[in-house]
């Protein structure tokens, strides 16, 4: 939970509706500690759940974990198994949470490529949370935003060739909302942890205009004073979207 010195820093009016995470940095926690990986991925689920408070009590509308990428499956089979384990606990123990707290959970990425017993459990998830609208949490699971985008192009192929839409009715808009974030606003803001500055193929297509927060934190290390310090970069940064800053009137 955030204190209230720290909820009084920020200027609730000017909250990113969509905050996307790659919550990176796990392994690294646990080397430095000598610990064996999985524990670092373990300390990480825990920093997921402080997170995800922290977002509600601020009323955030819409937060995105970048959990597992579809090239994380090229990691050693124990890790693999260790994640899914993880993730099935995580899981259980959070769905209480998300229908207490008007949570709805959601999952972009290939969820079939997912052993079974966790896509029921999401399958579970997302029914026993369907009707909350107090915040949409979304695990990227098995994603990848390449394979998405040349999935929303088969997708709408299909259309085109059922004679549902024509070729010249395809446009920024219908693509979008082809893709598997269609019913989400795009990320106002993306946070990365660990000091890896780069995107590892998360919502290629969505960050188009997204606000950047890199950190050195590692994610098992990432509290609610790290997020309020990406939230305040976040505020006092001017979104231009391509107009100068006079017609924004707000330049000097
Ligand atoms: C992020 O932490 C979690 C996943 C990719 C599943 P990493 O496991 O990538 O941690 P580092 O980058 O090796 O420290
Ligand atoms: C990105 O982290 C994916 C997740 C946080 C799940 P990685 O650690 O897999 O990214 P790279 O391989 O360093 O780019
Ligand atoms: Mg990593």
């Amino acid at each position: 939970m955030l204190t209230p010195a720290q909820l009084s820093r920020i200027d609730p009016a000017h909250l990113p509706r969509h905050i996307a995470v790659i919550t990176d940095g796990n392994g690294r926690w646990a080397k430095r500690r000598r610990l064996p990986r999985v524990m670092g991925h373990r300390a990480g689920a825990k920093a997921v759940e402080e997170l995800v408070s922290n977002c509600r009590q601020l009323e955030i509308e819409a937060l995105t974990l970048y959990s597992f990428s579809s090239e994380n499956w090229n990691r050693p089979q124990i890790e693999i198994e260790a994640l899914m384990a993880l993730l099935d606990e995580h899981l259980v123990k959070e769905i209480d949470r998300m229908e207490r707290e008007n949570i709805r959970f959601n999952t972009i990425g290939c969820i079939q490529a997912l052993p079974e017993l966790v896509q029921e459990k999401i399958a579970s998830a997302k029914d026993r949370t369907r009707k909350n609208n107090g915040m949409v949490l979304t695990l990227a699971l098995s994603y990848g935003a390449r394979e998405e985008i040349v999935e929303a192009a088969r997708r709408l192929a299909l259309r085109v060739q059922a004679r549902e839409v024509r070729v010249e009715e395809i446009n920024e808009q219908l693509f979008a909302g082809s893709l598997d974030t269609a019913d989400l606003p795009d990320p106002d803001l993306l946070i990365r942890t660990s000091g890896e500055l780069r995107i590892s193929n998360f919502l290629l297509w969505q960050v188009a205009y997204t606000e950047f927060y890199f950190t050195d934190v590692l994610w098992p290390d990432f509290g609610g004073q790290h997020l309020l310090d990406a939230l305040l970069s976040y505020q006092q940064r001017q979104r231009r979207f391509g107009f100068t800053p006079e017609q924004l009137d707000c330049g000097d």
